[in-house]
């Protein structure tokens, strides 16, 4: 079977082609992502596979079956970028990776938040300069912090172990909430008293049309002033413009993301000489209280070789036939 794989990185192509030892598939890497300019490079391939910036609309969905396409394979776990409705209408199969090492995300949103309170990465460069001063360089305990958690899931769950082992307290916020974390006494609160109540707030939910722009000018004004606020979830939950709004009244104190509204323009490129017309972005960058990672919290080892394996593996079983109706890894049938 062809497979055509789509927004293909380096490292994508190292893990992929170890992990098709096993399943022996004909893989062509495309450096572009897929969207309607690209579609029409598919041929002869059954499978397409697909990250986190492919935009899978309904006209692409379209296009995608009058090739012939039967898998839409997803290497991440988000799929807000795929029509699942247009999906199933062309008889295309969805999956995923739903899990693949949620410890990398969680530990990457911990290393921004004690990035940007320590200001480490200020300090790294003050010492290699001789500077061995240090103003501007006072952050806060988080021993005895309150960490608010919106989403508990996988990532939300290890992000609220590692908080937990710093001595914070955790306020805990999901459309449905995780019998195991109850257990261990942890408190689940209304949204509204989340977003009153804590120090810090990390994001650990999937975008849905539900909770887009869960981060906006009601919800900021509901906030202590002086908020750290984290997401390494999806771009889309918050209103980029009324954080940049907070950000200059101070009443965030700080920013972590890793993901950002229109990421799928900038994310995963080298633009160090481009012109980027982009002034949401340039301003967040030029706050020196807001730490940008490019969508890397999945980054490890680890996380690769598992999405590699899982992805080969899904598509292999939707290929035989062996794919279970209710397998977790499945969107749509
Ligand atoms: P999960 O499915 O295990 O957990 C998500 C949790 O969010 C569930 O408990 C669900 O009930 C809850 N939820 C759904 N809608 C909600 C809402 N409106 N308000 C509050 N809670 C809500 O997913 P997992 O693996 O923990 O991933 C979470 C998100 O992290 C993904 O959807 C994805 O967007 C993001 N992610 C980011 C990565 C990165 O590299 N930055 C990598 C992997 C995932």
């Amino acid at each position: 079977m062809k497979i055509d794989f789509f927004s293909a990185k380096k490292y994508d192509i190292a893990f992929f082609d170890d992990a098709n030892k096993t399943t022996g598939f004909d893989i062509f890497y495309h450096e572009t992502h897929l969207g309607p300019h690209s579609v029409n490079i598919i041929e002869d391939a059954s499978a397409v596979c697909v990250f986190v910036n492919d935009k899978l609309t309904r006209e692409v969905i379209k296009i995608l079956a009058k090739k012939g396409i039967k898998i839409i394979a997803l290497r991440c776990a988000g799929f807000n970028n795929v029509d699942l409705d247009a999906a199933k209408e062309f008889n295309i199969s969805v999956c995923r990776v739903p899990s693949y090492s949620p410890e990398a995300v969680a530990e990457h949103a911990v290393a921004m938040l004690m990035t940007i309170n320590r200001k480490t990465h200020k300090a790294y460069n003050r010492v290699r300069e001789q500077n061995f001063s240090l103003d501007g360089l006072l952050g806060y305990n988080l021993f005895g912090k309150t960490v608010g958690v919106i989403g508990t899931g996988k990532i939300g769950k290890a992000f609220i172990n590692i908080m937990l082992g710093f001595g914070c307290k955790i306020l805990a916020f999901d459309i449905s909430p995780d019998l195991e974390l109850q257990e261990k006494n942890i408190n689940y609160v209304a949204i509204e008293k989340l977003f009153q109540e804590s120090n810090i707030i990390s994001l650990h939910c999937p975008l849905t049309k539900e909770n887009h722009y869960l981060i906006n000018k009601v919800s900021i004004n509901l906030m202590q002033t002086g908020i750290t606020l984290i997401n390494t979830s999806r771009g889309g939950l918050l209103n980029t413009a009324d954080v940049i709004e907070a950000l200059k009244s101070k009443k965030i104190n700080a920013l972590c993301i890793d993901v950002y509204e229109q990421e799928e323009h900038l994310f995963f490129k080298d633009l160090s000489l481009e012109i980027i017309n982009d002034d949401k972005i340039q301003r967040l960058i030029s706050f020196p209280n807001v730490l940008l990672t490019a969508h890397q919290a999945f980054f490890t080892k680890e996380a690769l070789e598992e999405i590699a394996e899982t992805t080969m593996d899904n598509i292999a079983r939707l290929d035989k036939n062996t794919m279970p109706k209710d397998a977790p890894t499945m969107l749509s049938f």
